[in-house]
């Protein structure tokens, strides 16, 4: 079965092609179009400006999705799209663009969840993955642990009460003068500093929950009490343990709940999840504890349409489709615990 996907929730316009036949995993295509570079200029993303860019970058990406993987609308067998969490706005692009093709095509209209999607782009490169398995997800918007009980049934039992992960490495980015979004920059300033330099409050919440925005506020804090003192802000230390701090934060939970639930196997995804120091400290954790660790790839990480296509598949055989009156939402319906 072929699946053409879209995603457009943040400022990333994404357009997929992948072949489900016959068990397979396979994608043909991936084409996104990122907008960082607009929105660079205001230290965050700007919603109206995120529409108008889906809206001129659409139509070519799903062209050339099309053509990279060799075949026609004709070949499609269903569309399925990102119709919640995230900005309104921009959801709407992909979505109006996805009843489109469905209502020409008379093709079934799969609507999919933005961070069951990012969890859902582990079954490319771990062709065994299965659920029930457990799943985080770190991403700019989103800090969430869920025991995946099937591949279309979610249980959130831990969430951010406050800045989600990606948010917190770019506001302390910020902070160094390095440009929105700034987590892959940290990532590299951390690695040349000391993750012992200072330790940093703890993220990790009683339960399975995180806050850091008391983290970044310390670090804030830090970093301004060095500059009125006129000594010298050594950023790639703070990076470092800062870093660190927020990994210690992850693998705590990450212990607290497989402590609860005896998960054996583990995904991990979403923008953050790309950074290299928390890939490292959750595979130590995971070999320590004899768990199946499936992280996907950078590329397949920040926001894509391969991972909608894939929880599109998973949706679309489970019946979860909509009818052509689908509409976007900026909050997620998932299940909470
Ligand atoms: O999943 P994503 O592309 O978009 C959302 O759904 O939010 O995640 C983007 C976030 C940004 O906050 C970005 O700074 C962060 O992921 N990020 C990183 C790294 N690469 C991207 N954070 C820490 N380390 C990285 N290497
Ligand atoms: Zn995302």
């Amino acid at each position: 079965m072929i699946i053409l996907a879209f995603e457009s929730s943040c400022d990333e316009t994404s357009v997929a092609v992948a072949d489900f036949s016959e068990g397979s995993r396979r994608l043909l295509s991936n084409r996104t179009a990122s907008q960082v570079a607009l929105h660079a200029l205001y230290g965050g993303v700007v919603p109206e400006i995120a529409s108008r860019a889906h809206t001129e970058a659409i139509s070519s990406l799903t062209y050339d999705a099309l053509s990279d993987a060799g075949i026609s609308l004709s070949d499609v067998d269903a569309v399925a799209v990102t119709s919640e969490p995230g900005l309104i706005g921009a959801l709407l692009v992909a979505v109006s663009f996805a009843k489109g093709l469905a209502f020409r095509y008379s093709l079934p209209l799969v609507p999919v969840n933005h961070i069951h999607g990012h969890v859902a782009a582990a079954y490319y490169e771990h062709p065994g993955l299965e659920a029930p398995f457990f799943s985080m997800v770190a991403s700019g918007g989103h800090t969430s642990l869920m025991d995946v009980r099937t591949a279309v049934d979610f249980v959130t039992v831990g969430r951010t009460r406050d800045d989600a992960i990606g948010e917190a490495f770019d506001k302390v980015a910020r902070l160094f003068g390095i440009p929105y979004p700034g987590g892959a920059a940290m990532d590299a300033l951390a690695a040349r500093g000391d993750p012992g330099y200072i330790k940093f409050p703890s993220a990790a919440l009683d339960g399975l929950d995180f806050s850091f925005s008391g983290l970044k506020t310390a670090v804030v804090n830090h970093v301004h009490s060095l500059s009125q003192k006129g000594l010298p802000v050594p950023s790639e230390d703070i990076a470092a343990s800062f870093t660190a701090a927020v990994v210690k934060a992850v693998v705590t939970n990450l212990s607290c709940a497989h402590d609860r639930f005896g998960y054996k196997t583990l995904v991990i995804a979403g923008g953050a999840a790309s950074n290299s120091h928390l890939r490292k400290a959750v595979a130590e954790f995971s070999e320590n504890r004899g768990i199946e660790l499936c992280m996907p790839s950078p590329s397949l990480c920040s926001d894509n349409a391969a991972m909608i296509a894939a929880q599109g598949f998973f949706e679309f055989s489970a019946g979860n489709t909509a009818g052509l009156s689908l509409n976007a939402r900026p909050t997620s319906r998932t299940s909470e615990k």
